[in-house]
């Protein structure tokens, strides 16, 4: 791919790498590419990070045609590594699939990500537990007010350097059981990272967020019965000797981490299951001791320990409230393979050039 690149006029001071926070500084450019039905995607450009003009009858402002991904590069030394970014690439070809968008191949997304990595390499920032998070996203410009695929899109990458996603960073989180609000169900979106997914969720966070809870837990939209997945990450339940999270058929979300997850328990030997799990079984086992441990997987969040559960006003504090071994050694492993301290057995980690 040929990328045209304008070098911002000014570059911009770097923050604070002990007070990142997540998603509040962006770098210094982006990379922006257009598509048409009769030019295919074209124009590929490295661009000063800033506004997008638009039409305002741009497709994505009426009809939510945007789905967008997140992955994150790490500094070691002076090597910048990638995590399974061609991973990131199949979800966004299974979301614009869904939502009727243009493909953007594999081929181009890693391609496309690398070459923006590249170039702003020294915005990835080197503290522990810090990395700087890329965010492709992919939307209908346009302009038409019919409900209809698009024949127009864009594909934008920006970067952000982040540190923790939650303010509780890894400690344990509270989350709060939805039981009025539904997030999905099988046969819509999903399964897909598209931003009508998170808008549908915001109620729900800011009403448990007014209680005092970091982020909720969606149950099954049918039966309301089934635990599926955190929003911001999957989850996964170590109950007795069983890990279990639950199965991908089409209103979850397919978690690079919780793949990632899944692969390296079953090494250590671990059994884990993919499958349904009742809520009021989930309450009892937290109730009896034999939910051991809980934890969220998920890009931004990494591995986050759940040390309390509230559901229809039974409240349950897990491992009390501190986070659990495995969800420790997991942490430690996951991470010590995406900063390249830990051996890669996987092939997990790319190199940016
Ligand atoms: C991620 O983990 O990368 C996400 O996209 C979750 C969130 C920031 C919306």
């Amino acid at each position: 791919m040929d990328i045209k690149i304008t070098r911002a006029k000014q570059l911009k001071n770097k923050p604070d790498e002990s007070n990142l926070g997540f998603g509040h500084y962006f770098t210094d450019h982006m990379f922006v590419m257009d598509y048409t039905v009769e030019q295919g995607w074209h124009n590929a450009q490295i661009v000063p990070y800033g506004p997008i003009p638009m039409d305002p009858a741009s497709m994505v402002l009426h009809y939510a045609q945007e789905t967008f991904e997140g992955l994150k590069a790490y500094r070691n030394h002076d090597q910048i590594l990638i995590f399974r970014p061609e991973m990131n690439a199949k979800r966004m070809i299974a979301s614009n699939e869904r939502l009727c968008m243009a493909e953007v191949s594999e081929e181009l997304f890693v391609e496309a990500v690398e070459a923006i990595v590249d170039y702003e390499k020294d915005w990835v920032p080197s503290a522990e537990g810090t990395s700087l998070y890329i965010r492709p996203f992919c939307f209908a410009t346009e302009a038409g007010v019919g409900v209809h695929p698009a024949r127009a899109y864009k594909f934008i990458i920006i970067l952000s350097p982040v540190g923790a996603y939650y303010p509780e960073g890894v400690n344990p989180v509270k989350i709060f059981v939805e039981d009025e609000y539904v997030r999905a169900v099988v046969g819509g979106t999903g399964f897909a990272k598209c931003g009508g997914n998170y808008a549908a969720s915001i109620a729900a966070q800011v009403k448990a967020e007014k209680m005092g809870y970091t982020q909720v837990l969606w149950l099954d939209g049918v039966h309301r019965k089934y635990v599926e997945e955190v929003g911001t990450m999957n989850a996964m339940f170590v109950i007795d000797d069983e890990i279990v999270t639950a199965p991908l058929e089409g209103s979850v979300l397919p978690g690079v981490t919780r793949d990632s997850c899944i692969q390296i328990l079953k090494d250590w030997g671990y059994t884990i299951s993919e499958r349904h799990l009742d809520i009021d079984d989930l309450m009892e086992y937290a109730k009896n001791g034999r939910l051991k441990e809980a934890f969220g997987t998920g890009t931004a969040a990494v591995i986050s320990p759940i040390g309390e559960l509230s559901y229809k006003g039974n409240v349950q504090i897990i491992n009390d409230f501190k986070t659990g071994e495995l969800t420790c050694k997991l942490y430690d492993e996951l991470t010590g393979i995406q900063w390249g301290t830990k051996a890669d057995p996987y092939g997990w980690v790319k190199t940016v050039k």
